[in-house]
């Protein structure tokens, strides 16, 4: 008798190829697939010949728990995640108080067990002062380093710093790669400029550049493994071109694949992020990496503000915008619309993640791996809407946005936790292992 049994799924194979049949869950794994299986289960779903992807993991999420529950916590950020196929979430340390040490990542970890529907995974913080910890307190996906101001207080970058934390340890270090001095001098620049637009003039090109390049340098100088938090830049594309250790990894972010300066005219700041909104010159590089495997994944950055503190003048309006229930859905119709391939979204959203932060069995539809899945109907044509969104702060930069796919159903270790819109709250997201 298994949990759960799927019939008659076009199940995604690792290389892109479909497999035709039915898929069983036991014991939060994937039991077994073959054709037409002579099984019995707790629940069996007809899935009517959609596909069956593993599920995604975003890599890098704000779920604001605890000190901004009121834009999301991880009751709210992870039932988001399984309306948009997301199965596991790294979520990051700018939290408040910041997740920086043991006790601080223990209260989150206590939490996600009570609260989460999908699995999870933290981040610890890095501050000036903190190397003991960021070393010590586990179990951590990797360290953060905010190179640059952004939300919260978490920022690291006197030169000196960095390297000493780089010199020390060997986990995985990501970087929020802006560089601090020369944002600061180029806000003092535009001090008056309340047009959203300057956002992108003000952590221009070059701040990423100048911090992705530091950053490089350190992490080459001390066979560091790092990885580089949404690439927003052709500059640092053509760096990570030039040179890119066999430890480095990159991710992008679908709102730096979508979206440039144009739309701030219709959106202003609803689309300010860190780091900004570039050119389509931009947008067109980062595809192009993610095709050549210079980026390696897709993240979201899902960082949720209020629409009443987005849409303060700048500056008084937070930097972010939520992502994780519109990532997959974004990527699909990319798919459906014939520019990417089937192997291509797995490991960009699948076991390219799973692969960088060691997460192991997760990401690949394989006997014997995690049971994380998502079914979805890739002939949908729906609007993205801000009033279908289960975020909290309920909208969505791509409001309106006609997309070709979404997921119907959503497995957590074996279970349906997402089903055809609606949440099925006995399922329990289970904490991310990271092997060293
Ligand atoms: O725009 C951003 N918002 N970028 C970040 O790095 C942080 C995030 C947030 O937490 O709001």
């Amino acid at each position: 008798m298994y949990s759960l049994l799927v019939r008659n799924a076009r199940i995604a194979q690792p290389d892109g190829s479909i497999y035709e049949g039915d898929l069983a869950c036991e014991r939060g794994l994937i039991a077994k697939t073959g054709p037409s299986l002579d099984a019995q289960a707790d629940e069996t779903i007809d899935a009517g010949g959609k596909l069956l992807l593993p599920g995604v993991i975003d890599p890098q999420v704000h779920f604001r728990e605890p000190g901004a529950t009121y834009k999301e916590d991880l009751a709210s950020g992870s039932r988001a995640a399984v309306k948009g196929g997301v199965t596991s979430f790294l979520e990051m340390p700018n939290t408040n108080p910041p997740t920086i040490d043991q006790s601080s990542l223990d209260s989150k970890l206590a939490s996600a067990k009570r609260k989460c529907v999908a699995n999870y995974g933290f981040f610890i913080g890095a501050t000036p002062n903190n190397l003991h910890e960021i070393n010590t307190a586990s179990p951590v996906c990797g360290i953060k380093i905010f190179m640059g101001a952004s939300t919260g207080d978490l920022l690291v970058h006197d030169p000196q710093d960095l390297e000493h934390i780089f010199a020390n340890g060997d986990r995985l270090i990501a970087v929020h790669a802006e560089d601090e001095k020369r944002i600061r001098e180029r806000r003092a620049l535009f001090a008056e400029n309340t047009d959203p637009r300057v956002h992108s003039e003000i952590r221009d090109n070059r701040c990423a550049a100048l911090a992705t390049e530091l950053a490089l340098t350190l992490s080459t100088r001390y066979e560091r493994r790092l990885h580089i938090l949404h690439l927003s830049t052709h500059d640092e594309v053509e760096q990570l071109q030039n040179h890119k250790p066999s430890w480095v990894t990159a991710e992008v972010i679908p709102n730096h694949l979508y979206l440039n300066v144009e739309h701030y005219a219709r959106q202003g700041t609803l689309v300010q992020m860190n780091p900004p909104i570039r050119q389509p010159k931009d947008n067109a590089a980062l595809w192009q990496a993610l095709h050549d495997g210079v980026i390696d994944f897709i993240a979201t950055d899902h960082a949720p503000h209020s629409m009443e503190e987005k849409k303060q003048p700048y500056s008084q309006s937070p930097s972010g915008v939520p992502g994780v229930e519109t990532s997959l859905p974004l990527m699909l119709t990319h798919m459906k619309a014939g520019k990417c391939t089937l192997a291509e979204l797995q490991k960009w959203m699948c076991w390219g993640p799973a692969e960088a932060y060691r997460i192991a069995n997760k990401g690949k539809i394989t006997e014997g791996w995690d049971a994380d899945l998502t079914l979805v109907d890739i002939d949908a044509v729906r609007p993205a809407r801000n009033q279908d969104m289960f975020t909290k702060v309920g909208w969505t930069p791509y409001h309106g946005w006609p997309l070709t796919g979404w997921p119907i159903y959503t497995i957590v270790g074996g279970y349906v936790a997402f089903d055809q819109n609606r949440i099925r709250e006995n399922v329990c997201g289970q904490a991310l292992n990271f092997t060293t």
